[in-house]
């Protein structure tokens, strides 16, 4: 039986980090009773859209992301799972988790949203060197990240730290006692970004006038097999690319949506993807502006800027990608059930069998994976797999 996941965006933040480009908004003022209606109503128009296999679905995961969300109140969090709960059935193990800043004032919030039915916290630490934090332009010192984490565990077991490496001035020292931390207070959850620079940031603007320089591929690399040496001999998996678990502590949310199982998502520039009432496998985006988004769901009721009826080719092309970034890979059964065709044909069949023999990617049951050999040659290998 597949599971639906439910995606909430909340779009403020304290101040915009100078290499982000999600869809966060420094915040002025804002109404937080409007926007949270406005998401309450989006969500029964999204139901009243849904396919009927669809809405008997259960929600197993449901994920407040940003932007800031730790800045919402609890009770606000409180009643979009109150509005899910009346309108889906939820798993018995349902996720819930909330992003959170590592600012004290915030992560105090924790045990009130864990109240609500939080379940999972994700802190993001990004360093724990002062210096680097203070490069990232966060709003947070070292020790204020520790203290967050302390709230954070009082509530839940299930904590995530984000953490960022790549950094211009950071050496493996530096990112290893990170990693020592973490491994310390033993969350049971990392995620390791590689700094990148996104267009629309102020750091690409430093970039191009050659005052920020990034640390060439291969350091990078280095940082990459380093991490995933390190955590891997510590416990933890590396069940996508960037993220490591113990085990049974694998993000419920991502790893439904990565093996291409149906999301809603709600807020301001959400996506999501779903089967409508017509039977379409529709994405969907919402449109990223927070008072464009409140003014199209009162007149309107949704907010979408951008909707896309799938079609066979651009399933089998997203769901090789985001199945192939899984450590357990992508489900060729699940692929031909959804696209009614046989999954040869979506793919170059010279190049998968040369890959196969190469061992750059295996079968196991019904599924295809990269192999060890392959992990970071994941973009390469679409390209010339795909048809
Ligand atoms: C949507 S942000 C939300 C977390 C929360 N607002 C915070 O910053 O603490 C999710 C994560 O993406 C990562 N991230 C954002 N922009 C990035 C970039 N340009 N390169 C690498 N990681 C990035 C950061 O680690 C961040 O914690
Ligand atoms: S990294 Fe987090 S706090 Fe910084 S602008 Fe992006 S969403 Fe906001």
């Amino acid at each position: 039986m597949k599971n639906l996941s439910i995606y909430v965006h909340w779009p403020w933040c304290k101040s915009k980090c100078p290499y982000c480009d999600f869809n966060s908004h420094s915040y002025k003022q804002y109404d937080e009773d409007e926007y949270i209606a406005c998401v309450l109503a989006e969500l029964d128009r999204v139901y009243a859209n849904l396919h009927d296999s669809q809405k008997s679905q259960k929600v197993c995961s449901i994920y407040f992301g940003g932007g800031t969300p730790s800045l919402m109140q609890a009770k606000s969090i409180g009643l979009v799972i109150d509005k899910i709960k009346s309108l889906f059935d939820l798993t018995d193990n349902i996720e819930i988790s909330t992003e959170c800043n590592p600012t004290s004032a915030e992560a105090q919030k924790m045990q009130e949203f864990a109240s609500f039915g939080v379940n999972r916290v994700s802190i993001g630490v990004q360093s724990l060197r002062n210096d680097l934090l203070k490069f990232l332009g966060r709003e947070h010192d070292a020790s204020e990240a520790m203290q967050a984490i302390k709230y954070a565990f009082s509530a839940v077991k299930n904590v995530n730290f984000d953490l960022i490496y790549g950094l211009p001035e950071q050496k493996l020292e530096d990112w290893q006692s990170d990693l020592d931390y973490a491994l310390k207070v033993g969350t049971p959850h990392i995620s390791c970004y590689q700094l990148t620079i996104e267009k629309n940031t102020a750091f690409y603007n430093l970039y191009k006038n050659n005052k920020l320089i990034m640390p060439n591929v291969d350091t990078q690399a280095e940082f990459f097999n380093y991490t995933r040496k390190f955590l891997m001999e510590n416990g933890y998996e590396n069940y996508e690319v960037s993220n490591f678990a113990k085990d049974g502590f694998e993000c419920k949310h991502n790893v439904n949506i990565w093996q291409y199982n149906s999301y809603i998502g709600v807020g301001a520039g959400a996506h999501g993807r779903y089967i409508n009432a017509h039977g379409d496998y529709l994405a969907t985006q919402n449109i990223k502006s927070p008072s464009q988004y409140v003014k199209a769901i009162k007149e309107k009721g949704l907010a979408y800027s951008k909707t896309e009826v799938l079609g066979n080719d651009a399933i089998s092309f997203e769901m090789l990608l985001l199945g192939l970034r899984l450590k357990q890979g992508v489900n060729l059964t699940h692929l031909e059930e959804i696209t009614g065709q046989n999954s040869d044909s979506f793919m170059n069949k010279q190049k998968l069998d040369l890959f196969l023999k190469e061992g750059l990617l295996e079968k196991s049951g019904d599924n295809l994976r990269l192999t060890e050999k392959s992990y970071h040659l994941l973009n390469q290998i679409i390209e010339e797999l795909l048809v």
